[in-house]
């Protein structure tokens, strides 16, 4: 076993002991495949644990396969992503961003590293979406920096209120995230998702694992199918399933509206014999909205309802809805 430590990288280490004894006890017997095993199960249940409910993990190989997966998944080929001149992004990732997600990155040079709302709006387009320049949908912060720096939950917060108001989405490149959170006695999710950032690169090569990191999204993507579908030249006279590909029935839909507006109440219902031959279960297919749109919901039914019912709740305070529009 050699002695001399490696500081050229984080990477020079082993993989941490502990780890090499869990990937033995998960090597155990046999699962099932593609993601249904019981790692990947607790993956999701940690993912949710760590980031809220309305987190939504995927496992991949490394940390440039993890940027390179967020970016391609929350951008089209014609748009750019602001970041920063140091960002592993633009310095280290061999131009992927732009042969694989398509993208052209907005650099901005920083003192520090690190991106402020100032230096954001300052590369923004006079106007967006004006056909002559590729407008940036997404602006890409690194926590920790490529330069040893972090930022603050009010610094994201910043950051991803003037990507919001801009209509942009806010990545972080989280190859050291737990590096940033540990250092300023944060939680993960405070030195990231709870505090703005839409879409993270969850390394955890850089401390300890054998390999692998995690794309997590926590995006309101409804909107953002249905704006997609707009752009898209391919999508004209053709109709998506927008939805997470789940089957639920109209009675179990029923009733879980029913437990949000009327908490601990019966649901009473009448219902009309069914038709011969109806179909009483429908799993809507979602493949075509991946394959012309690249759009996959994200968002879980339960948090979708909790936003319809605030908004239909609002509306009908406003007189926006009345009973007219009701019925
Ligand atoms: C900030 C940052 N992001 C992403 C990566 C990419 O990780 P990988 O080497 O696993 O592709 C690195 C690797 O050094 C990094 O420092």
């Amino acid at each position: 076993m050699p002695t001399s430590r490696g500081f050229v990288s984080d990477n020079c280490s082993g993989v941490h002991p502990e780890l090499l004894v869990a990937i033995e006890a998960a090597n155990e017997g046999h699962v099932p495949s593609y993601g249904s095993d019981r790692v990947t199960r607790r993956f999701e249940q940690l993912v949710g644990t760590e980031f809220g409910p309305d987190a939504v993990g995927f496992p991949v190989l490394n940390g440039t396969g993890a940027n390179i997966t967020a970016l391609r998944a929350v951008t089209r080929p014609h748009q750019g992503v602001i970041c920063t001149e140091t960002a592993h992004i633009h310095v280290d990732e061999t131009a992927s961003p732009e042969a694989i997600a398509g993208v052209k990155l907005l650099t901005v040079s920083t003192e520090d590293g690190k991106l402020t709302p100032e230096l954001v709006s300052g590369r923004m387009p006079e106007a967006l979406d004006i056909p002559h320049t590729a407008s940036p949908s997404v602006v890409s912060i690194t926590q920790a920096t490529e330069v040893g720096t972090a930022y603050s939950p009010a610094e994201i917060k910043a950051l991803s209120e003037i990507s919001h108001d801009n209509n942009m989405l806010l990545h972080m490149d989280g190859a050291r995230l737990a590096n940033a959170a540990a250092a300023a006695d944060l939680s993960l999710s405070e030195a990231s998702i709870g505090s703005g950032v839409d879409v993270l690169t969850f390394g955890a090569t850089k401390n300890g694992a054998m390999y692998g990191e995690a794309v997590i999204f926590a995006v309101h993507d409804l909107a953002k199918g249905i704006r997609m579908a707009m752009e898209s030249s391919e999508a004209v006279n053709n109709d998506f399933n927008l939805c997470r590909g789940k089957g639920i029935t109209i009675l179990e839909l029923a009733r879980k509206i029913w437990a949000k507006v009327r908490p601990g109440e019966e649901l009473r219902y009448v219902s009309d014999t069914p038709y011969p031959h109806d179909v009483p279960y429908r799993v809507p297919d979602v493949r075509k909205a991946r394959a012309v749109l690249g759009f996959e919901a994200t968002t879980p039914l339960n948090d979708m309802l909790d936003e319809v019912i605030a908004w239909i709740r609002d509306e009908l305070d406003a007189g926006v809805l009345t009973a007219e529009t009701r019925a």
